[in-house]
């Protein structure tokens, strides 16, 4: 049996990773080079979707990058590569956009949620069409599965259309890809607004802890995140959203069952519960922070572990993209 294929990618849109892309992303890919073939992107085409400085851009695709090799990404392991050094992405990007229905791109949740601020009018053409990309991305690798967060879901039933859909019409190209979504660690929550996700874009920074945060800030921001007023430290996601959320990182950085963690601080109140969660995001972190920085202070030695992983990305997105012009009726490329 052929080892199965995974794929997934982050977009380079803030100075440190968060909490939650760590909970619902990252830590899969991590864990996913021992047992898949394994291929991963740093998506700052993605990034320019919405107005932005090409010299913060450059910069924060580096951060991205060292921080995912600071998480335990492995060149020896995975592939990792920035997608804008691999052209194959833009081309397929524009013979599925051909195969995309624009009501079904105008279906796409995030798109509303994204553009809802200046109204759809003043969004970017781009930011319309960025799951037709995201699909793109997927198929040219033929990834059996996407480690994700479940706020990709619906882009991935996009990618997984325009993969049997290309299929049907044009004959056997694309591998349909499943999403690979951990149910217990999917939604992280904002610590100061717990029933929404935590993010980049729309937490304020009291709400959301960064790979790159110092301890002392990891630490208040715990144990400051909103509670409820019993105290009692138990799972319950409509009447303790907040408390139910410290309690799925608590169990995903422990390994601990949330029940057994609930047992162990009960109705001592929540002091104790925070200070310990507090030390346990510390630990995971500062690793990670130290060894971020490590690989920044020497930028010619990443941008040379990128462009290896962006030459073996083409490698096998040139054979997706081969097979594509041909079935599309195109001329090989000379
Ligand atoms: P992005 O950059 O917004 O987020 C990266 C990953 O982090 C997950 N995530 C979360 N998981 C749990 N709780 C949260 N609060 C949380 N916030 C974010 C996201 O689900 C994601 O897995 N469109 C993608 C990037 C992309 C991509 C792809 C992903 C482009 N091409 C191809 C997979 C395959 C995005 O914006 O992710």
């Amino acid at each position: 049996m052929t080892t199965r294929r995974v794929f997934s990618g982050i977009q380079p849109t803030a100075d440190s990773f968060h909490l939650g892309n760590y909970l619902g992303a990252v830590r899969q890919w991590v864990d996913l080079q021992a047992s898949r073939d394994a291929i991963y992107c740093v998506v700052d085409l993605h990034a320019i979707t919405v107005p932005y400085d090409p010299e913060q851009l450059r910069r924060r695709t580096r951060v991205a990058a060292a921080q995912l090799f600071a998480a335990g990404l492995d060149p020896d392991r995975c592939i990792l590569f920035v997608q804008s050094q691999v052209p194959e992405h833009t081309e397929l990007n524009w013979v599925l956009g051909c195969l995309t229905g624009f009501g079904e791109a105008n279906r796409m949740t995030q798109f509303k949620d994204k553009s809802s601020k200046g109204g759809a009018d003043q969004a970017s053409v781009g930011l319309f069409t960025y799951p037709v990309l995201q699909a793109a991305d997927i198929l040219l690798y033929q990834a059996d599965e996407v480690p994700v967060g479940e706020d990709q879901r619906q882009h991935l039933e996009l990618s997984r259309n325009l993969a049997q859909r290309y299929n049907h019409r044009f004959g056997p190209t694309f591998t349909v890809p499943a999403p690979y979504i951990l149910p217990a660690v999917s939604k992280i929550t904002d610590l100061q607004d717990p029933t929404s996700k935590m993010s980049k874009s729309s937490s304020a920074p009291a709400g959301i802890i960064d790979l790159l945060d110092e301890p002392a800030a990891i630490r208040r921001k715990i144990n400051r995140a909103v509670t409820d007023a019993d105290s009692v430290v138990r799972a319950d996601d409509e009447a303790k959203p907040g408390v139910t959320n410290l309690l799925r990182i608590f169990s995903a950085l422990s390994g601990d069952p949330i029940d057994e963690i609930a047992a162990r601080y009960g109705d001592g109140g929540y002091g104790g519960f925070k200070k310990d969660l507090g030390e346990l995001v510390v630990e995971t972190f500062t690793p990670i922070r130290e060894r971020t920085h490590q690989y920044l202070a020497d930028p010619d030695a990443l941008d040379a572990m990128l462009a290896d992983g962006a030459r073996r990305a083409r490698v096998i997105a040139g054979e997706t993209m081969a097979a594509v012009r041909d079935r599309c009726g195109f001329p090989a490329h000379p």
